[in-house]
């Protein structure tokens, strides 16, 4: 798997080793609020889970996930999932701590881009919660369009929330 680097951070594949830091910044009720699939809390087991599942066989041909590295360690993360012939699924999350410093609208960059040119891709799509506006905010600076509104589409803590999809098609 490819190596994408910035003057800020690289995106690279994790590794057996970056538990603790992907715990340390992925376990926190603000990550998981806007998430669909990240559990909270965040357990030990998750993070082995997870860095296990992308290293099997046949993972890449469904899901290709970066960790984002600033110093050796995991600080976030983004990858494609329901990866098609044509199309997939972006998402991503930030420690806390870095948000607000652009990271996330170029590591969307690169990640986008890496997409389209090395897995050929025609149509790259997110699913965002209504709520999230720092997320609607880097898809948009990424030329990313917002196609529409999915009313009740994720059930989150009991509750079904409408969502965004924004797409960027080649
Ligand atoms: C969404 C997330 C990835 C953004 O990462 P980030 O590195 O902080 O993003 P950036 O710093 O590149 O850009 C954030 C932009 O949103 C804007 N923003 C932040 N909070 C905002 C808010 N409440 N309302 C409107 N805009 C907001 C910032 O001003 C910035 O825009 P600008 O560059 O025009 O100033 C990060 O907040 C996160 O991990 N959140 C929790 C998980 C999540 O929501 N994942 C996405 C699921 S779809």
């Amino acid at each position: 798997m490819a190596i994408l680097k910035s003057r800020k951070f690289i995106l690279r594949p994790y590794r057996k080793g970056d538990e603790s830091s992907l715990i340390r910044n992925i376990n926190d009720r603000h990550v998981y609020r806007n998430t669909c699939s990240i559990p909270y809390p965040y357990t030990r087991k998750d993070a082995l889970e997870f860095i296990k599942s992308n290293k099997l066989p046949d993972a890449g041909k469904k899901m290709i996930n970066f960790a984002i590295d600033v110093g050796g360690e995991a600080i976030g993360g983004i990858g494609f999932r329901e990866i098609k012939i044509h199309r997939a699924e972006i998402g991503y999350w930030l420690g806390r701590k870095y948000w607000n410093r652009g990271i996330m609208s170029e590591a969307l960059r690169l990640a986008t881009d890496f997409g389209f040119k090395k897995l050929r891709l025609r149509r790259v799509y997110a699913i965002v919660f209504c709520r999230n506006m720092a997320s609607a905010r880097i898809l948009k600076k990424n030329n990313y369009k917002l196609e529409g509104v999915m009313k009740k589409y994720t059930l989150k803590d009991g509750k079904l929330i409408d969502v965004m999809i924004f797409a960027k098609i080649k």
